[in-house]
């Protein structure tokens, strides 16, 4: 009889498949492990698929190796060992100009933002496409007023807030058009305003413009509210992944990956015991929480 490690137990039990008839593979991360200089492990093992226009959130605590993945989605970092594909072709270091496919926003700004200005960073990329001043400029402008930035354009990045910087960041990626955006925590240090500004951005690249996101975050309530698949990611691997209607309800893996559940959640899981009914819905958006709850406190 074939013994299953507890998280071989967790993936079946979420098991989650893309229905290969209609979703195009951009990215497979092929059991990829990294090993820093240091001898510091920071990923291993590591399965991780990006199909077309889907927004996916890779989801777990500090140290666990989030950052470590998103950089070999673009080249930064190379796996020690295992493959990652991009578009069909192996990363290697052949593969020079990845970023007009993968565009990455940062865990930490200053380690993207580098020209004299916001406009000129934001410009950078369009310019090395091969597109003329004027229209990496228009480019550049026009991602700077998608994330409510362009009063910025004229000031020296290095003395920007940090959340200023973040949306400058995010800007700098919109500019080239990639096919997949990977954001390293993109709202953990924005006020809510801009965090919503930026979530309805996340939302609007994929329905209108087709462009796959992943982000890495342990905030569960954003991945909750936008995320079509969640992958959860514990000591350097990814332990399970699915739907966030499925993965969120499971308190034990939640918890037991050092995670706490979405308070959408949080909330149903304890009205739901209050009262002593069995769940039926599993809401995991606001919205979807008051369409679930408002019909059951009408009848009690
Ligand atoms: N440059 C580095 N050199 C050595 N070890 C590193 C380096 N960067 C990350 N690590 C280690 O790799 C592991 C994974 O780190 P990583 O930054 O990928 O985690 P994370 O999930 O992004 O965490 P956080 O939520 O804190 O951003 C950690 O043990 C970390 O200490
Ligand atoms: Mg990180």
């Amino acid at each position: 009889m074939m013994i299953l490690t507890n998280s071989q137990q967790i993936h079946i039990k979420h098991a989650w498949h893309a229905s290969t008839a209609d979703t195009k593979e951009l990215i497979h991360v092929d059991c990829a492990s990294h090993i820093y200089p240091d001898g510091s492990q920071g990923i291993h093992d590591m399965c991780f698929r990006v199909f077309e226009k889907e927004i996916v959130a890779l989801c777990g605590p500090n140290g666990s190796g989030k950052s470590t993945l998103i950089e070999h989605l673009n080249g930064l970092l190379r796996p020690s060992s295992g493959n990652v594909t991009v578009m069909g072709n192996k990363l290697d270091l052949s593969r020079v100009d990845i970023w007009k496919d993968v565009g990455v926003v940062f865990q930490r700004s200053d380690d993207q933002l580098f020209a004299p200005t916001v406009l000129d960073d934001v410009m950078f990329g369009p310019i090395n496409m091969g597109v003329s001043m004027e229209q990496a400029k228009s480019e550049a402008l026009g991602a700077l007023k998608a994330v409510g930035a362009e009063n910025l354009s004229d000031k020296m990045p290095g003395y920007l807030s940090g959340g200023q910087k973040r949306l400058v960041c995010i800007a700098g990626v919109l500019a080239m058009k990639p096919r997949v955006i990977a954001m390293d925590e993109p709202t953990s240090d924005l006020d809510p305003l801009h965090a919503e500004m930026v979530e309805n951005i996340i939302l609007n690249l994929k329905n209108n413009h087709g462009i796959s996101i992943v982000i890495a975050t342990h905030d569960l309530d954003l991945a909750a509210r936008i995320s079509d698949r969640v992958c959860i990611v514990k000591d350097g691997s990814i332990i399970t992944e699915g739907r966030p209607s499925s993965i969120f309800y499971d308190k034990n893996l939640i918890e037991m990956s050092g995670l706490r559940q979405p308070k959408v959640v949080q909330i149903y899981e304890g009205i739901t015991k209050n009262l002593g009914i069995v769940m039926e819905n599993y809401p995991i958006t606001a919205d979807e929480l008051v369409k679930t709850i408002a019909p059951m406190i009408r009848q009690h």
